[in-house]
């Protein structure tokens, strides 16, 4: 069978024969046990319900034995045989060159270059889905192959609902993960309904197709290292930068720190992760005894070194022991995955990472104690080294949030709504006010032909229209511009992709339309194929998340989530490829909506007209609801905006004397 009629099968009539688990590759954890012996019943009629009744009797006992083993039914038998990657979208089956960009984009979400569970359909975060089984994987992809631009697929958290009628400039597919009646979305309900078949955590860019890899996230992470060495007056040169986490996101941290230019220790407690970054040319050394780390980064201190190392072992031990050391930390933060604290998330100090795997599963009630004992260790480090000056930021994993549930000392001394912490979000205080309230966010595309040259030619356009930006930029975003063109000229030097031909480079509303509007003429002259525009999730506007996105909003509206909502309604009928609205991405289940797009540049003047009406709606959204907060940037962002565009009218804030207010 070729990969084509592989696709355009779906679930195949005749059952594949069982899968081997294959130790080789990295895997989720096993999830903690949480159905009924009722309810167990259930998930296995759920998981059913994809199959022929004559495959029942075999399927059973299998689906079973997954459900007990592993916590979850991932129906790995019928995982496709043929390799996962990201190919030339003229290899994909179907009608409609949008839909196949759709499988490209979530083939490249489950390669495993990319994924971080691939066998489980985990892309990133430890729980971020992109299905919850290989049915619906194959289901969707067959859909997608037969699919024509008169009918729309509505994924409801994963599962394939069908295919609607629709016309052609509606999304081909719209996306909706881990939406709850908002009393059943606390974490444990994520656990009971995604082990029941009926929910998933879509993460920000795993259920929406549009992960890229690490890359997506180093240039972020670049950038806020920049910045936050810039906030406190110092250059990154000679200076330390000490984190954790060499996972999905985390792992851009060490690169970052090196693009950057400062010396930066990250502790990671998994031997294989490590190993991975390592290959990969992400950190530049591994250690594993703490002694040795302590003479390892004295030495680069001394003579101002370049240089990425990776501790193998717990964070908290790194924060204790320079502490102890007087080793001076510059800046720091941590990036474990703390929206998901009792599955793997983070892991207790004191115990092997084996025998932390195994108390998660077989005593949730230690684990977890265990977890809040070493979040007051954790915290209490940080306490003493930014007493002696350290720069702390949380950086948008939910370690503040986490850490004062678990009794840690993290609480303001003067909380107030939106300053609860001791310590600000790395938006508080550099993401936000300097890059969102502006409209700058992580922009990016796929070359469709999945050919480097493509990519090449797109980031010299790219180049080419920010050069030509910032001639006449004010002098508010020129910072922005001129990190940004840094950023991709040096782009092909630094080696990113992994996995599809992929680019991210945060821009403005004006910079996005400018560069998605030269692709598609590039397009049309036939120098390149086609290109999908996204972003990520964490942006000016696609996300609604009061400790991290949207933490520097200070009306109190930061608990509402008005904006995510209308930001993916009103991309819908812009002209979006498709669409996607989650609940849970980064922070944590319950605690964010967030919502992006995929478009398809395909070098016609109908996406021309697309491009610049979704993306001009797609980040001034967002700066309308910073600017009624009374952000500073923002105002002057969508003043600016409507001087551009005479149709666009947005209520102003009038702001209020103090002195009458007291
Ligand atoms: N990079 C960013 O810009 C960014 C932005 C916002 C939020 N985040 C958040 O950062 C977190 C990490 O994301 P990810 O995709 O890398 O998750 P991940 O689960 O892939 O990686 C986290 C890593 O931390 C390691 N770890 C856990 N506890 C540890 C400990 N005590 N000491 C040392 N290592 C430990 C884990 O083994 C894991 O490899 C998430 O909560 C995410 O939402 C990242």
């Amino acid at each position: 069978m070729t990969f084509q009629e592989e696709i355009l099968q779906g679930i195949p009539a005749q059952l594949p024969p069982k899968a081997l688990y294959d130790a080789t590759i990295n895997h989720a954890p096993k999830r903690k046990e949480i159905l009924s012996a009722e309810e167990k019943t259930l998930a296995l009629r759920n998981a059913l319900r994809y199959f022929e009744p004559q495959h029942h009797e075999t399927l059973i006992p299998e689906f079973k034995e997954e459900l007990e083993k592993y916590g979850r039914i991932y129906m790995y038998r019928f995982r496709p045989n043929y390799r996962m990657y990201a190919r030339d979208i003229n290899e994909y089956p179907g009608k409609s060159l949008q839909a196949k960009a759709i499988q490209m984009m979530i083939q490249n979400n489950l390669d495993y270059a990319v994924a971080q569970h691939p066998h489980e359909l985990i892309t990133y975060g430890g729980n971020g889905a992109v299905f919850s089984n290989w049915a619906q994987y194959l289901l969707t992809m067959k859909y997608l192959g037969e699919m024509t631009d008169e009918q729309t697929l509505v994924m409801y958290s994963g599962h394939p609902m069908g295919l609607f009628p629709s016309h052609k400039n509606a999304p081909r597919v719209v996306v909706t993960n881990g939406m709850m009646i908002p009393n059943y979305s606390k974490p444990d309900d994520w656990e009971k309904f995604n082990a029941l078949g009926v929910t998933q955590y879509g993460q920000m860019t795993a259920g929406s197709y549009m992960y890229i890899g690490p890359q997506g996230i180093v240039h972020g992470t670049t950038i806020t290292v920049l910045n936050g060495f810039r906030k406190i007056g110092k250059e990154p040169k000679g200076n330390l930068f000490v984190t954790s986490g060499l996972g999905g996101m985390s792992g851009a941290q060490p690169k970052a720190g090196t693009i950057a230019g400062c010396i930066t220790v990250c502790a990671e407690v998994n031997p294989k992760i490590t190993k991975i970054r390592h290959s990969q040319g992400w950190i530049h050394e591994v250690i594993e005894d703490l002694d040795e780390l302590v003479d390892r980064v004295k030495k680069a201190q001394a003579t101002n070194e370049v240089v990425s190392i990776a501790y193998l072992g717990n964070v908290v031990d790194v924060w204790e022991k320079f502490d102890q050391e007087n080793i001076h930390i510059d800046l720091g933060s941590d990036q474990t995955s703390l929206h998901n604290p009792w599955a793997g998330g983070y892991y207790p100090a004191g115990i092997s990472f084996e025998e932390a795997n195994q108390m998660m599963a077989n005593q949730p009630e230690l684990f977890k104690e265990k977890v809040q004992e070493t979040l007051r260790r954790h915290a209490a480090a940080i306490n003493k080294h930014t007493a002696k000056g350290t720069y702390f930021f949380d950086y948008g994993n939910a370690f503040l949030l986490e850490a004062s549930r678990a009794g840690a000392d993290v609480m303001a001394e003067n909380p107030t709504l939106g300053r609860e912490f001791k310590y600000p979000s790395y938006v508080q205080d550099i993401m936000g006010p300097m890059c969102f309230d502006y409209g700058f966010g992580p922009f990016r595309w796929v070359c469709a032909s999945n050919n480097p040259e493509d990519l090449e030619k797109t980031d010299a356009i790219a180049c080419e229209v920010l050069e030509e930006m910032i001639k006449t930029s004010p002098v508010e975003i020129q910072q922005q511009m001129k990190d940004n063109i840094q950023w991709i000229r040096g782009a092909q030097e630094n080696k990113l992709v992994v996995g599809s031909q992929a680019r991210i480079l945060y821009a403005d509303a004006e910079g996005r339309t400018n560069i998605a509007k030269a692709f598609n003429d590039a397009i049309a002259a036939g120098k390149i194929g086609p290109v999908v525009l996204g972003r990520d999730h964490h942006d000016v506007s696609g996300t609604d998340s009061p400790y991290r996105e949207t933490s520097n909003i200070y009306d109190g509206s930061r608990f509402t989530a008005d904006m995510a909502i209308h930001n993916v309604i009103g991309d819908s009928f812009r002209g979006a490829t498709w669409v996607s609205i989650h609940n849970g991405g980064g922070v944590g289940w319950g605690e964010v909506i967030n919502g992006g797009f995929g478009m398809l540049l395909d070098g016609t003047l109908e996406a021309e007209q697309r491009l610049k009406s979704m993306l001009f709606w797609d980040v001034n959204n967002g700066i309308s609801r910073r600017s009624w907060a009374r952000n500073e940037g923002a105002v002057f962002a969508i003043k600016r905006a409507m001087e551009a565009e005479p149709l666009l009218k947005v209520t102003l804030p009038n702001l209020v004397d103090d002195n009458l207010l007291n």
